[in-house]
């Protein structure tokens, strides 16, 4: 028997479920018997997956299988889960990503483990500031932060005085909930713009610029945490304008911008690129999450500040995870990503919305679904998200109850967000129709 015959055997197990993840291998001497083939043999076989890190060895203990059992226990399949904000798990490229990592390795050699500069390795955010022209944000790589997830970034940008020398923040309601957390960790408040399917009320921002004093407003300006909505380029000229007429900062968390395919929207940061917009982008949706990278365009009046609040939050981020980056966006693996990525959310929020048409009940309100990556469903206001997402949950539908998502004075409990990220195409209409079902049957019982 040959070495690679041995080595398919050893897949075909894990792949039944034979060998589970963290599992020991059967030792050399039994595996050879077994087959009637040489030590060597077993050997050569071992040692190949091991290269592959498929398995490792322990001295005087043997070969194991990579990965804890915990992996094995994925949720169950029958479910749709409306609920998951990870990116759709069917296009990550870790492959490519591993590639590169290997490749940073292969290039800076032991400069991939050292200590670097708190802001990111130069040559990265030279490399940023390439892409993203791409977005219509034009900038130097000396105003660009490479920070550990765009979260970090929004965390250090509550917490730090401002040029202005005003400490209010203002925030769109709902919003992304990590935001949420990082106000009220600090015991801090903020003032809501609501945010309905229609966009903000343009008029009572002015009156809020105006008569208070505002440091900055966060602003998701497309595909919107929950609501999925998108401001016009009209919308976001004007935010800007108001921004500079009363002296505000705007934090324009970009997380998503790059599947937008309006070919003409810009950012707000193109309207006014002096560093009055500070741009936020995260590589967490339309990469991989859990690499926890992103990037922040500061002014240069902050950059000290916040080199400084960065350094004494994690020193820098990875060094090995900036260097693939650095590597995936110069080889032009990310653009081509990005091409199919746009793709599949455009179709995915297709089919949403049609799904929304055809099943939600008229007494409801949905928003977004441009994407799909987001969108919300509004319930009648005596209604309860709550009791809807129990109901759906035992009809292995799962969607998340957006109350998290407003400040305490702004609280509503009838909102859920959907996101089609993780839900394949095929099983979008079935979950929607499901959850125009619930919602009919919660609204004829009278259920509040
Ligand atoms: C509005 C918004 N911004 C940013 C992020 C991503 O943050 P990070 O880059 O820290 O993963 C998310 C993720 O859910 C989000 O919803």
């Amino acid at each position: 028997m040959k070495y690679e015959e041995i080595i398919n055997e050893i897949q075909s197990r894990v792949a039944d479920g034979r060998l589970k993840p963290g599992e020991k291998l059967p030792s050399i001497r039994s595996l050879s018997e077994e087959f009637s083939c040489s030590i060597n043999t077993i050997i050569k076989a071992y040692n190949e997956l091991e290269k592959a890190h498929k398995i490792y060895s322990v001295p005087k203990s043997g070969y194991f299988l990579v990965g804890s059992q915990n992996l094995a226990s994925n949720p169950p399949q029958e479910f749709i889960d409306f609920s998951s904000a990870g990116p759709d798990k069917w296009q990550m490229p870790y492959r490519d990503y591993q590639h590169c990592i290997n490749q940073a390795i292969e290039l800076y050699k032991e400069e991939m483990f050292q200590y670097a500069e708190p802001l990111g390795l130069p040559s990265l955010r030279y490399q940023l500031s390439r892409q993203l022209q791409e977005l219509q944000v034009f900038t130097p790589p000396e105003r660009i932060c490479v920070v550990s997830g765009s979260q970090q970034a929004l965390d250090i940008l509550v917490a730090l005085p401002f040029p202005n020398g005003k400490e209010e923040i203002c925030v769109e309601q709902p919003t992304h909930f990590s935001f949420i957390d990082s106000i009220c960790s600090r015991g801090l408040q903020a003032i809501g713009i609501e945010m309905t399917r229609d966009g903000i009320d343009l008029a009572y921002l002015e009156k809020v610029f105006k008569e208070r004093l505002i440091k900055f407003f966060y602003t998701v300006s497309r595909f919107q945490n929950p609501t999925g909505y998108s401001y016009t380029n009209k919308e976001k000229k004007k935010i800007v304008e108001l921004a500079q007429r009363y002296d505000v900062f705007i934090i324009e968390d970009d997380y998503m911008g790059d599947l937008d395919t309006r070919k003409k929207a810009d950012p707000m940061f193109a309207y006014d690129p002096s560093g009055r917009v500070i741009y936020t982008k995260s590589f967490s949706k339309v990469l991989l999450p859990g690499l926890r990278l992103g990037a922040a365009v500061l002014p240069d009046a902050l950059l000290g500040l916040f080199a400084k609040a960065k350094f004494a939050a994690d020193v820098h981020t990875p060094v090995l995870t900036q260097g693939a980056l650095e590597i995936y966006l110069q080889s032009g693996m990310y653009n081509a990503h990005i091409e199919g990525l746009r793709k599949v959310y455009k179709r995915k929020g297709k089919i949403l919305k049609q799904a929304f048409r055809n099943y939600l009940p008229n007494e409801v309100v949905f928003t977004g679904a441009d994407s799909g990556f987001y969108s919300t469903i509004q319930l009648p206001s005596h209604m309860k998200a709550a009791h809807l997402v129990h109901g759906l949950k035992k009809k292995n539908v799962l969607v998340q109850d957006a109350t998290g998502m407003y400040l305490p004075l702004y609280k509503k409990e009838n909102v859920i967000r959907l996101s089609v990220s993780q839900v394949e195409d095929k099983k979008i209409e079935d979950g929607i129709r499901k959850i125009g079902e619930e919602i009919g049957l919660l609204v004829s019982s009278g259920k509040s």
